[in-house]
């Protein structure tokens, strides 16, 4: 098992995490079961929040990325912590509104905006709308005329940046289809657009270079890029653009053997690119933003399973069957993405088998993790994956008529329910 404050092992042998026994959080919640360490995802929002003071004198917002894991109580969380939110649809931005989330707090994300959800937006009072592509401009332009108000934007600027991970997750390089690119002068073209509407306020520029990224280096880069755009803008068009979000981004640990930088090194990194070419250019230092999404709950989140079928097919492979699956995690499915496995009720000995944990939906490609190494493993065993937080249930689905799991919250030896179980009154709630 890797390093995480979160995770234990207690004197019978089993998995806890944030001081509550897994198996008995799989007993008394029921299986598949997501669970969550409020203190871990606290941890992480103050520990942003405390170096935009150090670094930043203040002058920056961290903004949860909330496609990461959207529900009430996470906008809850990131209210009473005085985080910012980032949305991507009218969906998340009515699960925040609805527990009361300050909308001026709010960024609203998409690079295909319904005219539904930016006039839901936009009558909302969302802090800004990120604006991504030519054809929204002229959307929110017209409604904010019909509504007889102005519009803060921002600009998704594309900063030519190719990080090093997983091509889907990927987004900052040229051939995106996020934001606009700066090489062929798309975003100059459509600064000078935003600048001629009368009911749009340009007021920051943004970049997101991709997802689960280890380096320190892109973020710099894409920082210094963003910065030289400023100074650009400043030059071509006589305008100062006062704030910059640098999107989201952060590694997180899925493996013992995964190494992600520590996040105050990159903020430092970042804050010192910033601070030198504001002082080089002779423009201020704008107020920064960031959008972490996975860095906040990622490694707060363990999924718990219960063992059912094994099949072992000598010379070949051993699989695991489990009771979820890709309707509750579809990133090995998608991504072939890393995960650590466990026995959570053999915590204690050593992960001598190797296994293929698979799920239970009909499909081959159902795989959690293939040729893991765990404890051996029996039916009725509680299996647990490890850094389940961020996008596992936000990219859940109902395939085969699978109930979503239910969502726990554990802090302190205390658990309580945030999302309950689906029931298959639910599943078919919406059918005619
Ligand atoms: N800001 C923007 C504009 C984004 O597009 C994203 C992620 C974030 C912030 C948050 O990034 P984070 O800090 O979570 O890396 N489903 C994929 C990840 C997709 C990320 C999409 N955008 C996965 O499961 O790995």
């Amino acid at each position: 098992m890797y390093n995480n404050d979160s995770l234990n092992v207690n004197s019978k042998g089993h998995l806890t995490i944030g001081g509550c026994d897994a198996v008995d959080l799989a007993m008394q919640y029921g299986t598949p079961l997501y669970v969550l360490d409020e203190k871990k995802i606290e941890q992480a929002c103050n520990a942003y929040l405390d170096s935009f003071k150090k670094y930043y004198n203040s002058k920056g917002l961290p903004m949860y990325a909330s496609k990461a894991l959207c529900c009430k109580e996470l906008c809850r969380i990131m209210k009473r912590l005085g985080m910012g939110l980032d949305v991507v649809s009218g969906g998340e931005l009515y699960t925040a509104l609805s527990v009361g989330f300050p909308a001026e707090k709010i960024h609203f994300h998409g690079n295909n905006k319904t005219p539904d959800e930016i006039e839901y937006a936009l009558k909302s009072g969302v802090g800004k709308i990120v604006i991504d592509n030519l054809s929204e401009i002229d959307i929110i332009e017209n409604m904010c005329e019909e509504l007889g108000i102005n519009a803060n934007v921002s600009l998704r600027i594309t900063p030519g940046i190719d990080a090093h991970t997983h091509d889907f997750i990927k987004t900052g390089q040229i051939d995106s289809k996020f934001g606009f690119i700066i090489e062929n002068g798309d975003a100059f073209d459509v600064v000078q657009k935003v600048l001629e509407y009368s009911h749009l306020r340009l007021k920051e520029f943004h970049c997101h270079i991709g997802s689960q990224i280890f380096d320190i280096e892109p973020f710099v880069h894409a920082a210094e890029v963003m910065m030289d755009f400023i100074k650009e803008i400043k030059n071509r068009f006589g305008v100062t653009v006062e704030e910059l979000n640098l999107g989201g981004g952060f590694g997180i640990r899925y493996l013992a053997t995964d190494n992600p930088t520590d996040f105050e090194n990159y903020m430092k990194a970042v804050s010192d690119a910033v601070h030198a070419k504001a002082a080089e250019y002779g423009l201020p230092v704008p107020f920064i933003f960031i959008e972490p999404g996975r860095s906040i709950v990622g490694e707060a989140g363990v999924t718990l399973y219960t063992v059912g079928g094994i099949k072992n097919i000598p010379g070949i492979r051993k699989y695991v069957s489990v009771d979820g699956g890709m309707s509750d995690n579809i990133r090995y499915a998608l991504y072939g993405a890393d995960y650590t496995v466990l026995i959570a009720n053999k915590a204690d000995l050593p992960a001598d088998d190797i296994v293929t944990v698979a799920g239970k939906c009909c499909e081959s490609g159902d795989l959690i993790q293939e040729h893991t190494h765990i404890q051996s493993a029996q039916v009725g065993d509680i299996l647990a994956v490890l850094s389940t937080g961020a996008y596992n249930y936000s990219m859940a689905s109902n395939y085969n008529r699978i109930p979503r799991p239910a969502i726990v919250m554990v802090n302190d030896g205390e658990a309580r329910v945030i999302v309950k179980r689906e029931s298959y009154d639910d599943i078919i709630a919406n059918d005619v």
